[in-house]
């Protein structure tokens, strides 16, 4: 394996679990604010934020790797099924927009109730996509061999 592969592969294998704990915390923290009793307040929308620079990092060592790879002639998902790589990187970019879409509507929504629908709205369609991406037979900790 070629150090930059490896190390940016092992980028993009931890940063999948930072993406998956801001995904899970953006919903946790705004369904208490769905029926409108709780105020949508710089606490609510931290995860939001971090949910979608986790993701936007998450593609940009993506589009990184499958660039480097491309130079090195290095397979991509090499042994899986031929369409997964296109699966990834579809379903990768899509997770981003969604993502993004997260902290877009809920910044433009007008009253508390609304932020906290379109934060946990989008957080959740991202978060179902970036599961859906996620090539799980892939080890789930590369720096620790796991
Ligand atoms: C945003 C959601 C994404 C998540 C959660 C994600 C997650 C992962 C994971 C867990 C792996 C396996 C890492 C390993 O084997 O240690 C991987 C591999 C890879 N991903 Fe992503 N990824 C995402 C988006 C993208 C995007 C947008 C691209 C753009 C091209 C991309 C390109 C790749 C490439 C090239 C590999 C390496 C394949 C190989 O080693 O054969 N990923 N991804």
């Amino acid at each position: 394996m070629t150090t930059l592969y490896a190390v940016l592969l092992t980028l993009h294998n931890i940063n999948r679990w930072l993406v998956l704990l801001a995904g899970l915390w953006a919903i946790l923290q705004n369904v208490s604010g769905l029926n409108g009793q709780r105020p949508f307040t710089p606490a609510e929308r931290r995860p939001i934020a971090m949910f979608m620079g986790t993701l936007h990092l998450q593609v940009v060592l993506g589009l990184l790797l499958f660039a480097f790879m491309g130079m090195q002639k290095i397979p991509v998902f090499a042994g899986a099924r031929p369409s997964f790589e296109w699966e990834h990187l579809g379903l990768g970019l899509l997770a981003a927009v969604f993502g993004t879409l997260a902290s877009v509507q809920s910044r433009k929504a007008t009253t508390d109730q609304a932020k906290a629908r379109a934060a946990v709205l989008w957080s959740a369609l991202a978060l179902l996509t970036v599961l859906l991406a996620i090539p799980w037979w892939r080890p789930l900790l590369r720096l620790f061999n796991l």
